[in-house]
C-alpha cells in the first residue's frame, strides 16, 4: 500500500474560512501534496462552495484566484497524497454526496470500502471518484437527519481501517464535525472560533490551546463550543494542552529549504534533548520514563522497532545498549516485526523510535508487543502523537518540528535519546558506574559544539556534491556504528537525489559488493576513530585500499589527526575526534549536507521529494 499522509484543516468562527483554511493547508502541505481542495459554507445562500485541483496547493490557489468562491466563515480543506485513485481533480478532496450538501475530507484508508461502495451503488448513488472517501460522503448524506455529529457517529461505526474524517453539511451552518481512528486529529481552541487539523502547525498562528482527540472519537465544532463524544455518543475524555512551539519555528527562517534549516538546527536540537537530564544528586534522570526501576532491572531482552532513518538510529542504539548494559538487543524494521511471530514476554523491553509518532508500521509493531505483555518505551519527537500515547513510557526528543521530508535533526536527537536510555539502563542495572555515566554525559554535552564545528566546514563537501551530480551511483561503507551511518547516507541520497545509492558493512565488500566497484565510482567511507578500537580502523584502511586499487574515487570521512587514511583519500572530510560509539552524531552531518546539495544541484525539491510523504500513516 502506498503512503497516505494527508493534511486536513477545518475552521468555524468569524474570519473568512477560506483564508484560514488555505493558510493552514500551506503549513501542512509537507504531509502530502498531489492535490488539494476546499469546501466553504457560503453565507449568501447556505450551499457548499467547493474547489479542488490536482497538483500542488498553488494550483488550487490559482484556480481560486481565477474564480473566487463566495465567502463564508465555516470551511474545510485538504492536501492529499493518493492512496485509492490517482492524483486527479475528481479524486481530490473534499468529496460530496449526490445532493452536494455534504462535503468530507479524509486521511487514511477505509479498508471495507469496496463492500460499502457496492452497497451505495446498489442504492442508486452516483460515484464520481475512485476514492474510498466518497463512500463516506454518501453514507453521511443518507444518515443525516439534522445532526451532523450523530450522522458521523453512525457512519464511523460502519467503517474499518484507519481514518480521520472532517465534514460540513449545508443544512448545519456553523458546524464542522471531525472523527478519528488511528490517524491524527487535533482541535485548536480560539476565542469565538475553533480549528481542526492533522497537526498543530496548521493553526498555531491563531491559537496555542489544543485538544487532542483520542481513538474512536467524534468532535463537533461550533464557533463557541467543542463537543467530543465516542462513536456511540457518550461524552469523551480529552487531553487539553498548550503548544509551545512558536509559529516561526516551523518556517524556513531565512534558509532556502526546511532541510537546510533543520540541518543547521542540529546543535540546538541535540542540546535541547540533553537538557535537564542530570538530577540534583548527580545521577541521570529520565523523569518522563515512567517504567519502574524494578521492571527495568528484570528486562532480559531489548527489541528496537522503527522505520527508515529511525531504524538506522535503532541500529546504532544496539551497539550502545549492548556495550553499556550487556542486555541482548535486537533491532527490527517495524514493518517486518509482527509478521514473524517475535518472541516477547513481560521481560522484553521494546523501544519504538519515531519522529512523527504516527508511523503505522511502528504503531502496529508496538501494539503487537504490548499484546504479548512486553513493555514499550517510545522515543518520539511529536508530543501527544499516537505512538507515545499508546506506549508505557516515552522519552521525547526535543528537535522541534521537522518539516522537510528527509529526516535530519530528528535522527541526531533520536541518537541522543537512545544513548540516554542505554546509560539509564546501565545505571539502574548497575552495569555502569556513576562516573562512567557522567563521563559519557560530558562527551554528549560536547556534541552540539562538535556538530557546529562540522557545519562550519561543509563548503568543500557541497562543492564535491555539486561535482558528482551526474555520477551514476554512490556507495557508502562503514564498520561498527559507521555501518548504520553508511546506510543513512545512502538513504538520504536515494530519497533526495533519486540516484542509486547503497550502504554496506565494509567487511561485506569481499562477499559480493566489491564487484560493483568500477573506474571513478564515488565511494564514501566512514572511518572509525584510530583510538580505542584501532583494529576496526586498520581494517577499514585496508578496505579503502582495496576499492581504490579497483578504481573507486574515495571520499573519506575521518577524524582530525587520523593521518593513516590520508594517502588513500581522493577527498578527505574531517570530523572532530569523538568516542567511537558517539561518532554518528558528527559523521552523519556531512552525509546530510552532501545529499541535500547533490539533490539541489540536480534541480530537485529537497523538502518534498517525489513519491514520499513526511509520515507514513498506513502500512
Ligand atoms: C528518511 C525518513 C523516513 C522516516 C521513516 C520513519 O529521511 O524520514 O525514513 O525516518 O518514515 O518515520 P518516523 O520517524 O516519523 O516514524
Amino acid at each position: 500500500m502506498l503512503a497516505a499522509m494527508c493534511g486536513i484543516v477545518g475552521y468555524v468562527g468569524g474570519q473568512p474560512a477560506l483564508d484560514v483554511v488555505i493558510a493552514g493547508l500551506k503549513r501542512l502541505e509537507y504531509r502530502g501534496y498531489d492535490s488539494a481542495g476546499v469546501a466553504v459554507q457560503t453565507e449568501s445562500d447556505g450551499t457548499l462552495a467547493v474547489d479542488k485541483r490536482a497538483g500542488k496547493l498553488a494550483n488550487l490557489e490559482k484556480s481560486l484566484a481565477d474564480t473566487p468562491l463566495p465567502g463564508g466563515t465555516t470551511g474545510i480543506g485538504h492536501t492529499r497524497w493518493a492512496t485509492h485513485g490517482g492524483p486527479t481533480d475528481a479524486n481530490a478532496h473534499p468529496h460530496l454526496d449526490d445532493t452536494a450538501k455534504v462535503a468530507v475530507v479524509h486521511n487514511g484508508i477505509i479498508e471495507n470500502f469496496a463492500a460499502l461502495r457496492a452497497e451505495i451503488a446498489e442504492r442508486g448513488h452516483q460515484l464520481r471518484s475512485e476514492t474510498d472517501t466518497e463512500v463516506v460522503a454518501h453514507l453521511l448524506g443518507e444518515e443525516y437527519e439534522g445532526d451532523l455529529a450523530e450522522a458521523m457517529r453512525k457512519v464511523c461505526r460502519r467503517l474499518d481501517g484507519a481514518f480521520t474524517l472532517v465534514a460540513v453539511h449545508a443544512d448545519s451552518p456553523g458546524v464542522v464535525v471531525g472523527a478519528r481512528r488511528n490517524s491524527p486529529l487535533v482541535v485548536g481552541r480560539g476565542e469565538g472560533e475553533n480549528f481542526l487539523a492533522s497537526d498543530v502547525a496548521a493553526f498555531i498562528a491563531h491559537t496555542r490551546e489544543a485538544v487532542e482527540l483520542g481513538q474512536d472519537q467524534v468532535v463537533e465544532l461550533r464557533a463557541g463550543s467543542v463537543t467530543v463524544t465516542d462513536f456511540d455518543g457518550a461524552p469523551a475524555e480529552v487531553r487539553e494542552y498548550h503548544v509551545d512551539w512558536d509559529a516561526s519555528a516551523a518556517e524556513k527562517g531565512g534558509y532556502d529549504y526546511f532541510m537546510l534549516k533543520e540541518i543547521a538546527e542540529q546543535p540546538k536540537a541535540v542540546a535541547d534533548t540533553l537538557l535537564g537530564r542530570i538530577g540534583t544528586d548527580g545521577r541521570l534522570t529520565l523523569d518522563e520514563v515512567r517504567i519502574e526501576d524494578r521492571v527495568l532491572r528484570a528486562v532480559d531482552k531489548i527489541v528496537i522497532v522503527a522505520c527508515g532513518t529511525a531504524f538506522h538510529a535503532g541500529m546504532i542504539a544496539k551497539y550502545a545498549i549492548e556495550h553499556w548494559t550487556r542486555v541482548p538487543c535486537e533491532v527490527e524494521l517495524a514493518s517486518e516485526f509482527r509478521y514473524r511471530d517475535p518472541i516477547l514476554d513481560q521481560q522484553t523491553l521494546v523501544i519504538a523510535i519515531s519522529q512523527s509518532g504516527e508511523t503505522m508500521d511502528t504503531l502496529m509493531a508496538l501494539r503487537h508487543a504490548r499484546e504479548q505483555g512486553a513493555k514499550v518505551l517510545a522515543i518520539c519527537n511529536t508530543n501527544g502523537s499516537t505512538i507515545p500515547r499508546e506506549s508505557d513510557a516515552v522519552l521525547y526528543t526535543h528537535a522541534g518540528p521537522e518539516v522537510a521530508v528527509a529526516s535530519t535533526k530528528a535522527f541526531l536527537t533520536q541518537l541522543v535519546a537512545c544513548y540516554l536510555v542505554a546509560l539509564y539502563l546501565g545505571q539502574v542495572r548497575g552495569t555502569k558506574w556513576g562516573d562512567e555515566i557522567n563521563e559519557v554525559i560530558r562527551q554528549l554535552a560536547d556534541a552540539p559544539r562538535q556538530v557546529e564545528e562540522v557545519l562550519g566546514t561543509m563548503e568543500p563537501v557541497r562543492e564535491l556534491a555539486r561535482s558528482l551530480a551526474d555520477a551514476p551511483a554512490v556507495l557508502f561503507l562503514g564498520r561498527h556504528v559507521g555501518y548504520p551511518v553508511a546506510l543513512e547516507g545512502a538513504l538520504k541520497l536515494k530519497e533526495l537525489a533519486y540516484m542509486h545509492a547503497e550502504g554496506f558493512a565494509a567487511g561485506e565488500l569481499k562477499h559480493g559488493p566489491i564487484a560493483l566497484i568500477e573506474q571513478d565510482l564515488p565511494v564514501v567511507v566512514v572511518v572509525p576513530s584510530p583510538r580505542g578500537r584501532s583494529v576496526l580502523h586498520d581494517k577499514i584502511v585496508s578496505n579503502i585500499q582495496e576499492i581504490r586499487a579497483r578504481g573507486a574515487r574515495t571520499i573519506v570521512i575521518a577524524e582530525e589527526g587520523d593521518e593513516a587514511v590520508a594517502p588513500y583519500a581522493d577527498h578527505l572530510i574531517r570530523i572532530p575526534a569523538t568516542p567511537t560509539l558517539l561518532q554518528p552524531l558528527v559523521s552523519t552531518v556531512p552525509l546530510q549536507v552532501f545529499a541535500c546539495e547533490l539533490a539541489t544541484a540536480k534541480g530537485h525539491e529537497v523538502d518534498q521529494p517525489r513519491n514520499l510523504a513526511k509520515s507514513v500513516t498506513v502500512e
